[in-house]
């Protein structure tokens, strides 16, 4: 097995819309490239698109025997199909050489059962590469239970020869971003169902979590089908928590489908998805208007550019609370609002839901560096109206703000939390490492923040907390906080080390 860039003889079989992408990426990074391919008229299609992107040289059509004559990487990215992939494989066994190393470009099938095929498993790898492979830079290297250390190191590297970036994964299914995604994802079917816009949803996953494009967008670009067939998979083979959210089964059966055929959560004859951002953002002129800030978690406040008061004199109070709200918080609540002062609270826990008392507005704000951008919840249902206080507040900020649902975690917290739990079940089950995640999100999803960046950030007893509060609100397990998350969050909250030690003990 030669690893060297312009050594590397590389066969790419199947050359659907993968294929294709995937013997680009190694002929623009010189290696040699043979191409098995049953279609002409796909094998014409690669040639106009080397030719697009000027490649002329280095791939070269031929049967499979001839190919691997002195191959040492094989990619298969044939139909998505167990049996036409085994007797592939069988054939490739009886024509590659003792070292080849054999990869599969599957996104759901099981390595381990794709290297008892081939017969020699510890040179069977899973290479999973994200469509487009010549844009994203990001490749799934799946580790079978009988892959070898040589095998891994080998793709590895021949991976970043061809200038992408390998992380690194155990044979299971979904493996990583298709796994922690799809939790995610199901959260914002969620809360469409339970009256929010898919372009409010979009909009806050963009807006408050530095996604590029939001979950709805996403899956309506790849194809609800897609999507349903691979949950139905997460479900059968990872339980009833990945079962697929009834609304977009009802969608494909309508042949909704996703953008592709014109309507899927969009309907693209109706509005794209960027006028429904733009119709539901609301920009706040800021006034600049004196602003008392209290509560537990005030200071998310520093830096919004607002002119603060003492609230003795203040004629608008924003209470904010910490990610989860106490007894004495909503005592709080309570004393203030039954002065003539305007309230606002700030907070995404469930428990305001109830306790907000009458006239009191309900927020959540997200301040960067630049702006800031608010959850406001307006809900008719709830009996929780968007009140002048809450208009004063986000003049006061100069806010671009949102109409959200009176629900657990609101919107961005809901979609963020369900994610980062699900992050840290991938690490608990030993399914790839902290940083591997944080890269495949953010190299695979164009995430601008890792899932352990943000936990660090955050600190896991807040996430724990606000899960908390959405399997209480909701009723529903898929909020339960993994234990590895619960014992960080215990470690987090823990009084520090220096409170115990000997010499504060007398
Ligand atoms: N499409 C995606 O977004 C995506 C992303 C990641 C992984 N994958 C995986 O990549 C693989 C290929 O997916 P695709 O979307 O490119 O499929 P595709 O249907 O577009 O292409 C499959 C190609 O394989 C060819 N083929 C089938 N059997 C063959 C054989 N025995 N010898 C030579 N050629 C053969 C077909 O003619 C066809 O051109 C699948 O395993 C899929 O799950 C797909």
């Amino acid at each position: 097995m030669t690893a060297g860039k312009s050594d590397l003889k590389v066969v790419v079989v199947g050359l659907g819309t993968m294929g294709r992408g995937i013997a680009q990426v190694f002929a623009e990074a010189d290696a040699d490239v043979a191409v098995v391919e049953t279609m002409d008229a796909n094998m014409d299609l690669l040639q106009q698109e080397l030719q697009a992107s000027g490649l002329r040289t280095h791939v070269v059509r031929a049967s499979l025997a001839e190919a691997l004559i002195d191959a040492d990487l094989v990619i298969e990215a044939i139909d998505e199909n167990m049996e036409s992939k085994q007797a592939l494989l069988t054939q490739i066994s009886a024509h590659g050489t003792p070292s080849l190393v054999v990869a599969s470009n599957t996104s759901s099938l099981s390595i381990a059962e794709l290297g008892r095929a081939y017969g020699h498993p510890s040179q069977v790898v899973g290479l999973h590469f994200f469509n487009p492979p010549v844009r994203m830079p990001l490749v799934e290297v799946v580790r079978g239970p009988q892959t070898s250390a040589k095998t891994l190191d080998a793709v590895t590297t021949w991976i970043q020869q061809a200038g992408k970036h390998a992380v690194q994964c155990t044979d299971s299914t979904n493996f990583i971003v298709n796994r922690i995604c799809r939790p995610f994802y199901y959260e914002a079917q969620l809360l469409l169902t339970q009256g929010a816009e898919p372009g409010a949803i979009d909009l806050v996953a963009r807006r408050c979590l530095g996604h590029r494009v939001g979950p709805l967008e996403t899956l309506d670009h790849s194809g609800l089908h897609t999507h349903l067939r691979s949950s139905e998979t997460a479900e059968r083979e990872l339980g009833d928590r990945y079962r697929p959210i009834p609304v977009v089964r009802r969608l494909v059966r309508a042949g909704f489908t996703g953008k592709q055929a014109g309507r899927g959560f969009y309907d693209y004859a109706v509005e794209q998805p960027r006028a429904a951002r733009e119709r539901l953002l609301q920009h706040a002129v800021g006034s600049r208007r004196p602003l008392a800030v209290v509560g537990p978690a005030s200071t998310r406040y520093a830096g919004t550019g607002y002119a603060p008061v003492d609230p003795d004199i203040a004629d608008l109070i924003v209470y904010v609370c910490g990610a989860r709200s106490t007894d004495d918080d909503v005592r709080a609540v309570r004393s203030l609002s039954a002065s003539p002062i305007d309230l606002v609270v700030d907070s995404a826990d469930g428990r305001w839901l109830h306790d907000l008392p009458a006239g009191v507005g309900w927020v959540h704000a997200h301040v960067d560096d630049s702006s800031v951008f608010v959850e406001v919840v307006d809900d008719a249902l709830a009996a929780v109206p968007i009140t002048t206080g809450t208009h004063a507040l986000l003049e006061a900020v100069g806010a671009d703000w949102i109409r959200v649902p009176a629900l657990p975690g609101l919107i961005a917290e809901r979609l963020q939390h369900i994610l980062v739990n699900e992050a840290v079940t991938l690490v608990e089950e030993g399914v790839a490492a902290e940083s591997d995640v944080d890269l495949a999100l953010k190299l695979g999803m164009n995430h601008s923040r890792g899932a352990f960046e943000y936990l660090a950030d955050t600190g896991a007893s807040a996430v724990v907390a606000s899960l908390v509060s959405m399997q209480e609100g909701f009723g529903d397990t898929r909020y339960r906080p993994v234990a590895r998350l619960l014992r960080l969050g215990a470690s987090d909250s823990r009084p520090a080390q220096s409170a115990l030690s000997p010499t504060s003990i007398r």
